[in-house]
C-alpha cells in the first residue's frame, strides 16, 4: 500500500516536473558574470523592482538609441557611462545622472569582466528578476568599448509628436508596434524631472508589477496633474500620484499605435512577449550580434503576475476615451475601494533627488 500510494504521488507530480522549461546551459564564456549577477541582484536592485531597477531599465534605452543611420553613434555600446559628460547635457537625459550615480559604481567594480555597452544591458536585463509579469528578456556579451559620445537630439522627448517618435525608431528599425512594446516598460517607471516637484511619481499605479496598467491607466480620461501643471510633456492624468507622459497618451490614442496599445491593455501575455524581443533588439542596436555571446542564462525568470486587468477604483469602461477603430475596449471589473492616491516611489542610494 505504501508503495502504490508512493507510485501514485510520483505519477501526479510528474506531469509538474515534466513541464518545468529546461534551464539552457550556460556558455562558459560567461561565468566570469556568474558573481557580477550576483552583487547586482543583491546588492543592487536588493530583490526590489524598484527605483535601482527602474533606472536601469531607463537606461537601456537611453544608451541604445543613440545610434542613426545619418548623424551616426554607437547604439548600445555604454557611451552614455564613459562620455557622460556629454550625454548628460542633452535634455532627454534629464535624471540619468541619478541613474549613473546608482549604477556607476557597480560599472566600475566589474568593469575588468563586462564592457561599458555590456554592463547597460546585462543590469536592465536583471532588472526585471523582480517585477512580477515581466517576460525573462535575452542578454548577450561582447560588445567593444564606445568610441565617442552619441550625438545629440536622438533620445526621444515626451513633448516630441507621434510623427517624430514613430520615425526615430523606423530609422533604426523598429515598427510602431515595436514602439508599443517598447513602452511596456512604463509599467515599472516613473519620472524625477517631468515634473520637477515631484521626483519619482510613477507612471501607473503599480509601478513595481510589470502588468498591463499602464495601457489601461493612460486610456481613462485625464483629470488631474499629480503637481504642478503646465509641465512640458506632461498632460492630465486619471489616478491622482501617476504621471502621464504626453507621448504615451498621444501614442494610446493614434489610429497607427492606438488598436496595439489596447490590445496590451488586456492581455498581460502578449505584452510580455512582445517585449522581451522588443528590448533584446534594442540591445543589439550599433553591435554586430554575430559576434556576441549569448549569456540569457544568467538572467532569472522573473516571477509570475496573478493578478487580471481592471479599472482603478471608482473608474468604469465609459471612463475609456476609446481609441482603436472598430474594436471596442473590453469591459472589465472596477478595483474596489476609494480613489487611489498612489505614493512615488522611494528613490535608491546614490540618488539625490529624494
Ligand atoms: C562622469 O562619470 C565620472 C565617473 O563616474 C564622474 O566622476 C563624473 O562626475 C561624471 N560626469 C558627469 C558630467 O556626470
Ligand atoms: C492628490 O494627493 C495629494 C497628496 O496626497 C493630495 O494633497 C491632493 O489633494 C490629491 N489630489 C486629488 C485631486 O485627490
Amino acid at each position: 500500500m505504501v508503495f502504490k500510494k508512493a507510485l501514485s504521488a510520483l505519477i501526479v507530480s510528474l506531469p509538474v516536473i515534466l513541464a518545468a522549461p529546461a534551464e539552457p546551459a550556460l556558455n562558459p564564456r560567461c561565468n566570469a558574470l556568474v558573481p557580477v549577477a550576483k552583487d547586482l541582484l543583491d546588492n543592487l536592485f536588493e530583490g526590489e523592482c524598484g527605483d535601482a531597477a527602474h533606472g536601469a531599465l531607463r537606461l537601456i534605452f537611453h544608451d541604445a538609441i543613440g545610434i542613426s543611420p545619418t548623424a551616426g553613434g554607437g547604439g548600445a555600446d555604454g557611451s552614455i557611462i564613459i562620455f557622460n559628460a556629454t550625454e548628460l547635457t542633452f535634455p532627454a537625459n534629464d535624471g540619468i545622472d541619478d541613474v549613473l550615480d546608482t549604477l556607476g559604481p557597480f560599472f566600475l567594480k566589474h568593469s575588468n569582466v563586462l564592457s561599458p555597452g555590456d554592463f547597460v544591458q546585462f543590469a536592465g536585463a536583471l532588472s526585471l528578476a523582480a517585477c512580477p509579469g515581466a517576460p525573462r528578456v535575452k542578454f548577450v556579451m561582447g560588445r567593444p568599448q564606445p568610441v565617442a559620445a552619441s550625438p545629440p537630439d536622438l533620445v526621444p522627448e515626451p513633448f516630441d509628436s507621434v510623427d517624430s517618435i514613430l520615425q526615430r525608431f523606423s530609422e533604426v528599425g523598429f515598427s510602431p508596434d515595436e514602439v508599443i512594446a517598447l513602452l511596456s516598460s512604463h509599467s515599472v517607471a516613473g519620472a524625477d524631472t517631468v515634473d520637477p516637484t515631484i521626483p519619482g511619481t510613477p507612471f501607473d499605479s503599480t509601478h513595481n508589477v510589470f502588468d498591463t496598467n499602464i495601457f489601461i491607466d493612460v486610456l481613462l480620461k485625464g483629470t488631474l496633474f499629480p503637481g504642478t501643471a503646465d509641465n512640458q510633456g506632461e498632460v492630465m492624468s486619471s489616478i491622482n500620484g501617476t504621471l502621464r507622459l504626453q507621448s504615451d497618451s498621444e501614442l494610446a490614442r493614434d489610429s497607427r499605435t492606438a488598436c496595439t496599445w489596447q490590445a496590451f491593455a488586456t492581455n498581460q501575455q502578449l505584452m510580455a512577449a512582445r517585449f522581451g524581443p522588443a528590448l533584446f533588439k534594442l540591445s543589439l542596436l550599433g553591435q554586430n550580434a554575430n559576434e556576441l555571446t549569448d549569456c540569457s542564462a544568467l538572467i532569472p525568470q522573473p516571477p509570475a503576475f496573478r493578478g487580471r486587468p481592471m479599472f482603478p477604483p471608482g473608474q468604469f469602461l465609459k471612463d475609456i476615451e476609446q481609441s482603436c477603430a472598430g474594436t471596442p475596449f473590453p469591459n472589465l471589473p472596477t478595483q474596489p475601494g476609494p480613489p487611489l492616491d498612489v505614493p512615488a516611489i522611494p528613490q535608491a542610494d546614490g540618488d539625490d533627488d529624494s
